[in-house]
Parts: structure tokens; C-alpha cells; sequence
């Protein structure tokens, strides 16, 4: 039985069955693994015989940790605890190239994104990436953006809160024009404001200079395709 991990031992925001198991299926003594976030996770990590990275802001979350390890009998001995908010943490964080993360530590706007930013590039080609509480918007928009792109491969929702990606590609960042899910979101936003700004030179009078405006449009798009 596990004692509450988190807020002092008041709550236990552990991460559902079904992602402990897959971590259980995944990862393999000496993996190289890295979560956002700590708790039960980070046991599960620990047990596997993972070379895991664990930041969590929370000393008392660490302590807690510990004893209930020490409970279980289970060794802390290959994980390494980044103690921190994750925005301070991972930018400055040396790891080898990682076989898993699990991005579960905070949930406002825009930490798991920034998450994601920092882990995706150093996940090894076939690595897993898990998300957990896609139901929240923060997680959805990576969802989203992933299912676009062809380096990632959906390979699970999990009760519609935790996503499982496998990064069959080389990890590469392309300006929007080259994410797919950017311009199918964008569309309808960039037509309208065209519309609208195209109304307002017919309102003023100046429906000679709207097919220049176009052409400029044009020539701002094109020159977004191509990549830095
Ligand atoms: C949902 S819990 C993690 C649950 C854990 N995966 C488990 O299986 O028990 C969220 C965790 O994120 C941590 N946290 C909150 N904000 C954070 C941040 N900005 N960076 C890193 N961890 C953060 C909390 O201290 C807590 O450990």
C-alpha cells in the first residue's frame, strides 16, 4: 500500500494503472528515462532498474519517495532527482539520449509544452513519449500537434488522459508552414483576418491596392516555407 506522495502526504496524484504498466512493459534495466513530475511513476522508474532523471519542485514529494522505496525495498540507487520547476531545470540538464519521458509535472500554460520542448529532441529515434492528462488543454494542444507530424506515432490514448507517442524519426523543429496541425489550425483564422482587412480597403475606397496586398500575402507565405 502506498502512502500518499504529494502535498505533504495529503494527496496522491499518482498516474493511472495503465501508464505504470506500460512503463513496466517499457522500460528495461539500464534505460535511459526521464519524467516531469514525481510519485508513483518515478517508483515504477526506479524498480525497473531505469538510469531515470526525476524533477519535481518538491522536496517533501523526494522524501516521501525515498521512505516509501525503502518500504518497498525497492533501490533509488539509478535515479537521479533534479530538484526544481522543470522551466528552470531542463533547459541547464545533461542526460544521454533518453528511451522514455514522462512529461506529468505542472499543468498550467505553458509548462507541458515547454516540456515537450526540451525532452522530444533528446529522445532517441523509437523512443516513447507519454503524456498524461491529455483531458487538459496543455497536454491536448501537444496531442494535436503531434498527430500532424510524421517523426511521431500515436501509439495509445489511454482512458482520454494519458498519450503515448513513439518518435519514429530523427527528432527536427520546422517553422510552421511545415506543421501540419499550425496550418490547418491557422486557416481559418488567417482567412478571416484577410477578409476582414480586405473589406476594410473596399470600405475606404482602395479596392485598387487589394490585389497588391494579396501578392505581398503571397510572398510572405512563400518565404515562411522555408526553414532556418
Ligand atoms: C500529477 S503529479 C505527478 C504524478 C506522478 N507521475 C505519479 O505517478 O505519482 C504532478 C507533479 O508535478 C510536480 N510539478 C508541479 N509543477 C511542476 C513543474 N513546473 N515542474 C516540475 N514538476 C512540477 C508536482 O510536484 C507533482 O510531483
Amino acid at each position: 500500500m502506498t502512502n500518499h506522495l504529494h502535498r505533504e502526504g495529503e494527496a496522491a496524484w499518482d498516474i493511472a494503472p495503465a501508464v505504470l504498466k506500460i512503463l513496466e512493459q517499457e522500460v528495461t534495466p539500464g534505460a535511459v528515462t526521464l519524467e516531469t513530475g514525481a510519485g508513483r511513476s518515478t517508483l515504477v522508474f526506479a524498480k525497473a532498474g531505469a538510469r531515470h532523471h526525476c524533477v519535481t519542485p518538491s522536496q517533501d514529494e523526494v522524501a516521501r519517495i525515498v521512505a516509501q522505496a525503502q518500504r518497498e525495498g525497492v533501490s533509488l540507487e539509478t535515479v537521479r532527482f533534479h530538484l526544481g520547476f522543470s522551466q528552470d531545470v531542463l533547459p541547464g540538464l545533461k542526460t544521454p539520449p533518453l528511451d522514455l519521458a514522462l512529461i506529468d509535472g505542472g499543468h498550467g500554460f505553458p509548462i507541458p509544452a515547454l516540456d515537450w520542448q526540451f525532452i522530444a529532441p533528446r529522445l532517441k529515434v523509437g523512443g516513447v513519449l507519454i503524456i498524461d492528462d491529455v483531458d487538459l488543454w496543455t497536454g491536448a494542444m501537444i496531442v494535436d500537434f503531434l498527430r500532424g507530424e510524421r517523426a511521431w506515432r500515436e501509439e495509445a490514448i489511454l482512458r482520454g488522459r494519458s498519450a503515448v507517442f513513439r518518435l519514429i524519426a530523427p527528432f527536427t523543429h520546422h517553422e510552421w508552414t511545415k506543421q501540419p496541425t499550425v496550418v490547418a489550425k491557422s486557416r481559418w483564422t488567417q482567412t478571416k483576418r484577410k477578409a476582414i482587412n480586405a473589406f476594410g480597403m473596399v470600405l475606404a475606397g482602395r479596392i485598387g491596392e487589394i490585389g497588391g496586398r494579396l501578392a505581398h500575402e503571397r510572398r510572405l507565405a512563400e518565404a515562411a516555407k522555408k526553414d532556418y
